[in-house]
């Protein structure tokens, strides 16, 4: 090969990886708004068009900075979800994995809980905001966890799901809304959030976690729709090969997006945050608007 040669066919190689870089890597401060329609069966007919704001995993901290998670809100409020559901990890946890209750809250936990609180200060909808809690808001203590609920409904009005559920009505129709505290932790009650429903109801849960499929399966109950974060989508995703590391007993199965089991539909949210390492990989952060249909 001559010095020419060399250096044309090094360009050229050049341009094809940096082409490959724009078509796979997203940055982490890319949000993009995630539009989805969701055929739900058993919908009563006044709950079609319904349209849910999926947010997730702001992991706010000193690696995720307010403007993003300000910015999820903005794209999240031009939409004008009719009801918005937040699926936990707000603040990235500062403890030991399983400290749960023991563990005392940091000084940066608050500061980075109202970081959080401010940024989505512009959220409202009209039939509410639901929210759960993730592992990440679980490991910073109790402290961490009774200031998150406290906020985030004292500044944003955020109805908490902590193992309940709660009715929504159009018309003279109904379906339910559920919610679980996160999988991974002892409080978690798909019973009682279950508790007094009739089998035929529709009904949408609220998980952080999308392994708590497996717990529905084992209790045999029927959920309709499923709604989590968790994995951030992978938040480095390898093409063929996947992410390399996915908190996730099911393997892959729940990286992302749309996941069925028989007649129960689980979507997984890529969230807005990241954790751990300071970037994304083929795996943009997003803000999900689900159409029920
Ligand atoms: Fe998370």
């Amino acid at each position: 090969m001559t010095r020419r040669e060399f250096i044309v066919n090094g360009f050229r190689a050049g341009v094809v990886l940096l082409g490959a870089k724009g078509v796979y890597n997203t940055s982490r401060y890319q949000l993009r708004l995630k539009k989805i329609t969701l055929l739900v069966p058993a919908l009563p007919s006044s709950f079609k068009g319904l349209k849910i704001a999926l947010l997730s995993d702001f992991h706010s901290s000193l690696i995720v900075s307010e403007g993003l998670i300000s910015t999820a809100a903005r794209i999240c409020m031009q939409e004008r979800p009719d009801l918005i559901a937040l699926t936990g990890d707000f603040i990235t946890g500062t403890n030991e994995v399983g400290g749960s209750a023991k563990v005392k809250m940091e000084k940066g936990d608050m500061k980075y809980i109202n970081r959080c609180v401010d940024a989505l200060s512009t959220l409202s909808a009209p039939m509410g905001i639901y929210g759960v809690l993730g592992n990440h808001d679980f490991w910073s203590g109790q402290g961490a966890v009774d200031a998150i609920c406290d906020s985030f409904t004292k500044k944003i009005g955020v109805i908490w799901l902590r193992n309940m559920s709660v009715r929504l009505q159009r018309g003279d129709q109904e379906i339910y809304l559920l919610g679980v505290d996160d999988y991974w932790e002892k409080s978690c009650s798909l019973l009682d959030a279950y508790i007094a429903l009739e089998a035929e109801v529709v009904k949408i849960l609220l998980s952080h976690n999308p392994d708590i499929n497996i717990e529905i399966e084992a209790l045999r109950k029927r959920i309709d729709v499923v709604l989590s974060g968790h994995t951030h989508g992978g938040q480095v995703v390898f093409p063929y090969i996947g992410s390399p590391f996915l908190p996730s007993t099911a393997g892959q199965k729940y990286i992302s997006g749309l996941v069925k089991d028989g007649s129960r539909q689980t979507y997984i949210t890529n969230g807005v945050g990241n954790n751990m390492v300071p970037m994304r990989y083929n795996c943009p952060p997003e803000v999900v608007m689900i159409t029920l249909s």
